[in-house]
């Protein structure tokens, strides 16, 4: 799809990600063409409601109503989908490839939208050049976020990394994708009807299914809910997104609702019941990649950390590549330990193999994670590995072009803060 779309800059961005055969046919066929023009004013809102699975021949002899709302009965074909990545880019390299194999090429039609700090790993955000569509790219210099007084009051600083500042910074990172997702909406002149809320760090081992689009109820991922809702993916349609979204301002509905000492999770849950979104719970393909060290064996409130080769799903626990030092029946003995409320993780029917995650990650840990996410993310892997400066800008200035909005430092500057050394 990569290089007829190059071809066809001119035309609007929503009309790149036609199949190219679409385009030829736009291309050779003058009686289409006279449909677009006597039908719409506007040849881009033709191109734009036009649903993905629809055959030339409707499309040469179309049907007097304008198939532009999603069919009740195939609820995602023809919709129109968001995806918000959100995140540091620590182990992109890792993680990256599998969210544009498993999200946005499973939704070809989805638009993604990118909200991430600068830091020395954001030269690896350039593997999304390989996504279908992008829509808006913000990368920011982090800044401290103001502590208010109603903020103060109603969040707690206990085991954040970074106590309410930590919060409030990862709060504005996830609301940060609503104004690039409305600023899009009123640029092309429509509304998503879904937006799929995911993380730069979550490995997908398996495709994100359509089950998972319910209108009406925001979905996440059951388990690793600290006292509250697993806030680690999201998706949900467009009203149920925005409350989901909308991390920080909605804090001080939470301090009128006279609620305190929230951590990320119970804040989450809280802010959803105010608002009257339902949400309910499922199981799904991903783990979050993290480099921090939990102790091992896990105490009530122990944080299991799962090997990234487990079977899954995984539900955004956290996972590195590891051997595993625990699978079998040592996992049940391990997990029936901890409280469910809060880190636990459905782990039956060997699902889940745990890792030893007291310490760094294992010396050989590449191949442990090249052998269990096979051959395409493994080369991918290495080519980020193996960029130097120039490259590197080259990489980055193909993934900006491919962006219709673009909102960050320059290639060299970004991938300068990775690969050169600091004098
Ligand atoms: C979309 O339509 C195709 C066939 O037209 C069908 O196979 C597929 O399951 C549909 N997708 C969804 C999510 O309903
Ligand atoms: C936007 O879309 C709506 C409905 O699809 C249409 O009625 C309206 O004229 C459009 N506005 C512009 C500025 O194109
Ligand atoms: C979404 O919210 C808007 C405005 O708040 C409302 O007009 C619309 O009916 C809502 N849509 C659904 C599907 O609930
Ligand atoms: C484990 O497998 C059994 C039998 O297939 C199934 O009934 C049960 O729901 C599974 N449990 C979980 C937590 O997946």
């Amino acid at each position: 799809m990569k290089s007829p779309a190059k071809s066809l800059t001119q035309l609007p961005k929503r009309a790149l990600d036609l199949d190219w055969r679409l385009v030829l046919l736009l291309i050779s066929s003058v009686t289409f063409f006279t449909y677009i023009s006597i039908s719409s004013s506007s040849t881009a809102a033709v191109l734009i409601s036009l649903p993905k699975a629809a055959s030339f021949k409707s499309i040469l002899h179309p049907p007097n109503h304008r198939p532009s709302r999603p069919n009740p009965t195939r609820p995602l074909n023809g919709s129109r989908i968001a995806v918000c990545l959100v995140g540091g880019a620590r182990r992109f390299e890792l993680t990256g490839p599998s969210i544009v194999e498993r999200i946005l090429r499973v939704y070809e039609n989805s638009d993604l939208f990118l909200h991430c700090p600068l830091d020395s790993n954001a030269y690896k955000l350039q593997l999304l050049s390989d996504a279908p569509r992008i829509a808006s790219v913000r990368i920011f210099k982090p800044q401290p976020v103001p502590e208010t007084e109603s903020q103060l009051r109603v969040l707690s600083p206990s085991n954040s990394p970074n106590g309410i500042q930590g919060l409030l910074q990862y709060f504005q990172l996830v609301e940060g994708c609503l104004p690039m997702i409305k600023a899009h909406q009123e640029k092309n002149n429509f509304t998503y009807d879904w937006i799929i809320r995911t993380r730069v760090d979550g490995y997908w081992s398996d495709p994100l299914g359509p089950e998972n689009f319910i209108p009406g109820e925001y979905v996440v991922p059951p388990g690793s809910s600290y006292g509250g809702l697993n806030d680690r993916f999201g998706v949900g349609d467009y009203n149920s997104s925005v409350v989901a979204l909308s991390r920080l301002s909605l804090i001080s509905q939470l301090d009128s609702a006279g609620l305190t000492q929230l951590n990320s999770e119970t804040a989450f849950k809280a802010q959803l019941s105010t608002q009257n979104v339902r949400y309910t719970t499922k199981r799904l393909p991903f783990c979050v990649v993290s480099d921090r060290q939990y102790p091992y064996p896990l105490g009530r409130n122990g944080v299991p950390v799962a090997a990234l080769s487990s079977q899954g799903p995984l539900s955004g626990a956290k996972c590195r590549p590891c051997k595993p030092v625990c699978s079998g029946p040592c996992v049940g003995q391990m997990m029936s330990g901890l409280y469910r409320s809060w880190s636990w993780t459905e782990w039956a029917n060997n699902t889940l193999e745990l890792c030893d995650a007291h310490g760094e990650w294992e010396e050989g840990w590449e191949t442990v994670f090249d052998n269990s996410a096979g051959k395409k993310l493994a080369s991918a892997r290495k080519r980020i590995w193996a960029l130097n400066m120039d490259k590197c800008v080259d990489g980055f200035d193909k993934f900006k072009k491919r962006a219709a909005h673009w909102v960050g430092p320059s290639a060299a500057e970004i991938c300068g803060l990775g690969l050169e050394k600091p004098a």
